[in-house]
């Protein structure tokens, strides 16, 4: 294993003093970096996400420019289906080969085989760990179960999710079980990830809006919990659940097994602080933010770095960052967040 020069983000995961608060952001592998788009002229996203030379310099390109504490590691929260048997394509979103709906599971679908389908992954991991060469950890990621099977059944991105609300709403209990089955498959993506070398996971629930709270008790967090439950790792590994637009359950979240909670810029961080004080908890900038004035952004920055005080904190956007977000903008918050989190003068 490799040492670490900057563990900032490790240390604030785990509730332990930092120098400096750390900053990585959500999609900054992939969305507003000029190399990245020059890159992607010659390669596709699947392309760059199975080769490990590509995905070892895309996931290294917001370290070398941004200056951010982690990496995350270039992949998609839909790749683990192709090894369940169901093609896609970018183009940008997700396009699946084909949908699913009651009746698919374990009877239909291919359980994915860690080792022979997903060493491409391991290397892909192996490969960014020597070119980041300890400067800064790796994250490693999967789609909750909810959210990935929100793609699955629609067939990609879409606005009403009706597949899923009728399977859901027609076949709770069926629903369930393809959700567990899921989790079975993302867990095991998820080991071979930290079993190659990552150092913290991140959980994305980005659909978990579309749920009641008392949806997001029964189908979500469940299947969340199980995958979290089951996954191989050391007491300190960082552990991350992150689902935007469910500020309305956070007390269930805080229950999900995570050891760090990702919040929204909907949420009021200071509040979030005061009930969940030995919680650690990440974000919370409006990315929107990123598209105004330095001023405005210095603020935000201040803001959340006040909100944040009486409890670990690691630095980040409410959501990923917005593909038209001027670099230099995404630049400028991390060199605040550590100049004013280390003068403490925040
Ligand atoms: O910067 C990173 O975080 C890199 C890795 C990453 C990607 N997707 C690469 C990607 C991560 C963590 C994801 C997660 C992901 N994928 C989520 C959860 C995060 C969130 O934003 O809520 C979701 C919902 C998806 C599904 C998905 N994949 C969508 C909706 C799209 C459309 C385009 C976009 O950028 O949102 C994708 C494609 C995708 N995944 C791209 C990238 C860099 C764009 C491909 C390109 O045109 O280069």
């Amino acid at each position: 294993m490799i040492a670490l020069a900057n563990d900032r983000f490790l240390r604030a995961a785990r509730g332990q003093e930092v120098d400096a608060t750390p900053i990585w952001m959500m999609r900054q592998a992939g969305r507003v970096l000029p190399e990245y788009r020059a890159l992607r002229k010659d390669h596709s996203f699947l392309e760059v996400a199975h080769d490990p030379a590509l995905c070892a310099e895309v996931t290294t390109q917001p370290v070398d420019r941004l200056n951010v504490d982690a990496a995350i590691l270039f992949s998609d929260i839909l790749l683990p289906a192709e090894a369940m048997g169901i093609g896609m394509r970018f183009d940008p979103g997700p396009k699946l080969d084909r949908q699913v709906g009651p009746g698919d599971g374990p009877a239909t679908m291919r359980r994915p085989r860690p080792k022979e389908d997903w060493t491409y992954l391991h290397d892909c991991i192996q490969a960014t760990l020597k070119r980041l060469d300890g400067r800064v950890p790796l994250i490693g990621f999967c789609g909750s179960p909810f959210t990935v099977a929100c793609y699955l059944i629609d067939g990609g991105g879409s606005k009403n999710w009706v597949g899923t609300r009728r399977w859901m709403n027609t076949d709770p209990e069926g629903f369930r079980e393809f959700l567990f089955f899921l989790g079975e498959c993302l867990a095991d993506w998820l080991q071979v990830q930290i079993d190659a070398g990552v150092h913290a996971v991140q959980v994305f629930d980005s659909w978990a809006s579309l749920l009641s709270p008392a949806g997001m008790e029964r189908f979500s967090l469940p299947a969340v919990n199980r995958i979290l439950n089951q996954l191989k790792i050391p007491d300190d590994f960082p552990t991350i659940y992150f689902a935007p637009g469910a500020g309305t359950s956070l007390r269930a979240q805080s229950r999900v097994g995570a050891r760090m909670i990702g919040l929204d810029w909907r949420v009021n961080l200071r509040t979030v602080r005061s009930v969940f004080q030995d919680l650690p908890l990440q974000g919370n900038l409006d990315p929107g933010l990123l598209l105004g004035s330095e001023a405005e952004i210095e603020a935000g920055v201040r803001s959340v770095l006040q909100d944040a005080q009486g409890g670990a904190h690691v630095f980040n956007l409410g959501h990923g960052v917005i593909p038209e977000t001027p670099v230099e903008n995404a630049e400028l918050v991390v060199r605040l967040v550590h100049e004013i989190s280390r003068e403490g003068a925040q």
